[in-house]
């Protein structure tokens, strides 16, 4: 039989990538972090569309969108991001890029933009594709929706400790800030909002490990 769609939204920092990615080995489907994409984009406004006080110009990004070419190539079974044929999968996750990414997300024109990449991917099944609007609009038809979440506190304390094991400068406020003003922005724009998919299935991570919330997802997802 075909393998499936899976999507995977929730709030950042509930180990959506990590997870998607060990499910995606493990069942033999390719694994796309959506998230990437929009840190791209915002990587290329920060670079090439800012105003004097070097905040990123939104209407100098929309302007030059057709310029931003994001391709993901296969490294080592892992997909990572290149910019215009650079690859940027580090530079993307710099607290900067993650400080301006959600006011970038919420532009309509940016979600398009990047909405055919993501459908192609999905065409031919067999993947597990991570963000926030998987299940409820990039993909609505996928195979199987799961909605993760997890306490402020808990999703603090995890990113604080992956960005220290990256060797980032940085204290665990600041990081919970950053993902308190992440979530309010992604939960409350107009387009495409952080939302779970009315069929979509709920995942509260706070007191599980991630083994067991891998056990949770493979245990509704039939053989194929
Ligand atoms: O998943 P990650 O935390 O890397 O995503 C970064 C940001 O990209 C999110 O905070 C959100 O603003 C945006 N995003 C989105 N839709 C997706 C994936 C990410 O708006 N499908």
């Amino acid at each position: 039989t075909k393998k499936p769609v899976i999507a995977i939204d929730g709030f950042s920092s509930t180990g959506k990538s990590s997870i998607s990615k060990i499910i995606a080995k493990k069942l033999g489907l390719i694994h796309m972090d959506t998230g990437a994409l929009y840190r791209g984009v915002t990587y290329f406004a920060l670079q090439n569309c800012t105003d004097e006080n070097r905040n990123i110009d939104i209407q100098k990004l929309i302007t030059n969108l057709s310029q931003v070419k994001l391709e993901f190539q296969n490294i080592d079974g892992e997909l990572q991001l290149f910019l215009n044929g650079k690859n940027i999968n580090r530079e993307i996750r710099f607290p900067q890029v993650s400080d301006n990414v959600s006011q970038v997300a919420k532009e309509a024109d940016v979600r398009n933009y990047l909405l055919k990449t993501q459908r192609d991917i999905a065409e031919k099944g067999g993947v597990i594709m991570d963000g926030r609007d998987i299940g409820t609009v990039v993909l609505p038809n996928a195979d199987y929706k799961f909605f993760m979440t997890a306490s402020q506190d808990e999703r603090a304390r995890r990113r604080f400790l992956e960005l220290e094991l990256a060797g980032e400068k940085t204290d665990i406020e600041t990081v919970k800030q950053n993902l308190i003003s992440r979530d309010k922005i992604d939960s409350e724009r107009e387009v495409s909002p952080l939302k779970q998919a009315d069929d979509a299935i709920l995942i509260d991570n706070t007191n599980i490990n991630k083994e067991e919330t891998i056990g949770l997802i493979l245990s509704s997802i039939k053989k194929f």
